[in-house]
């Protein structure tokens, strides 16, 4: 199949240092099943800002759009805390994925049994998790207009952004967790505000009206702050979440700790021409430069790039079953290290990972 060309945007904070595991991780799987990946490093974020005074630049953007995948570690840096909205380092996230069409957001949450005791949770409630979130990535509140700050005559600043989404927005990402549903386990919870906001009454009808395509789904309607608590006591009733971009963000999180750490979560962007894969998590500035990040979620991340935009299914499940191997022989970064085990590193996690493959 020739050459795949990968965008690699390391970002701030871990970001870079995760990603050289997922990089090596790729380049250990191209090496065992006869790939040829290359990779070719962007700047963006608060390190573009730094570079060139913008967070997205046009040869980032181009680079991402002329690729066959991208891979992102993070992007987010306090020193840029200050700045007007479009010139913080997460704007170019944004940009990024509205550019990439990437309108799907797929996060799945599975609880890997030898991480059990790693969450705050207990044993016994998430036993058996495995849910995929699918968040809406390009509408809603991140996008909606008009948006800003405005100020009266008395000096008084109002802020205001806005939720809304099309028919045919909400089709699109509903279908998408329709056909994710019916390769699982074939339950579908829509999780949205219909008590109370418009938006989500127009969200709940149409996904409804969508059911009928899939009667071998079942379709539920969750208030999202009910599924917030639903995650926590009892998530195993979960197989496939379906929910809009605010919501998502907010809920994932949430559901990252039933599997012991936010530092697990990968997810896949995807919906346009070329998929962007990264971790859930953000650019941790605590965690930077000490070796103690887990690269698992981006390592993760890699594998469902892997799945979704070069169909290697099987080199996927490699990447996901060498994970399972490093964390069943105890090897634990920090955040998920309980005081049994091996507390490894950023790079020692990668390396554990890459050669169980
Ligand atoms: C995420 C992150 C981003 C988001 C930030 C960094 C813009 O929290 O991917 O969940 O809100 O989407
Ligand atoms: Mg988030």
């Amino acid at each position: 199949m020739g050459t795949r060309k990968i965008a690699v945007l390391p970002g701030d904070g871990i970001g870079p240092e995760v990603v050289r595991q997922a990089v090596k991780v790729l380049e250990a799987i191209g090496e065992k099943f006869q790939h040829h990946f290359s990779f070719q490093e962007y700047v963006i974020g608060g390190a573009a800002l730094k570079e060139s005074g913008e967070p997205l630049p046009a040869q980032t953007l181009d680079g991402a759009l002329h690729s066959d995948a991208v891979l992102l570690g993070a992007v987010g840096s306090p020193e840029f805390d200050k700045n007007p909205p479009h010139l913080k380092p997460e704007k170019a996230l944004l940009q990024l994925r509205e550019q990439l069409k990437a309108f799907a957001n797929l996060r799945p949450v599975a609880l890997y049994e030898s991480l059990a005791d790693a969450s705050p949770l207990k044993r016994e409630i998430i036993l058996g998790t495995d849910i995929l979130i699918v968040r809406e990535l390009t509408g809603g509140l991140y996008f909606g207009e008009p948006r800003g700050v405005q100020t009266n005559k008395n000096g008084i600043q109002t802020g205001f952004n806005t939720m809304r989404y099309s028919t045919e927005e909400i089709e699109r990402i509903a279908h998408i967790a329709f056909r994710a549903a019916q390769g699982r386990g074939k339950i579908l919870h829509s999780a949205d505000k219909a008590n109370v906001l418009e938006t989500s009454q127009l969200w709940r009808k149409t996904v409804a009206s969508l059911a009928t395509q899939y009667p071998d789904v079942h379709l539920e309607h969750i208030y999202v702050d009910n599924c917030a608590m639903q995650l926590i006591a009892a998530p195993r009733q979960f197989d496939v979440i379906l929910t809009e971009n605010m919501f998502g963000d907010i809920l994932s999180d949430e559901a990252a700790m039933l599997t012991g750490s936010i530092g697990m979560l990968p997810s896949a962007s995807i919906g346009g021409a070329v998929g962007l894969y990264e971790p859930i998590h953000g650019s941790a500035p605590d965690l930077t430069g000490k070796n103690v990040a887990n690269p698992l979620a981006t390592i993760a991340s890699a594998a469902m790039m892997l799945r979704h935009s070069f169909h290697m299914a099987e080199e996927a499940s490699a990447i996901e079953n060498a994970i399972r191997k490093a964390l069943d022989q105890g090897y634990r970064t920090a955040d998920i290290y309980r005081g049994v085990g091996a507390l490894a590193g950023t790079e020692e996690m990668g390396d554990w990972v890459a050669t169980s493959l």
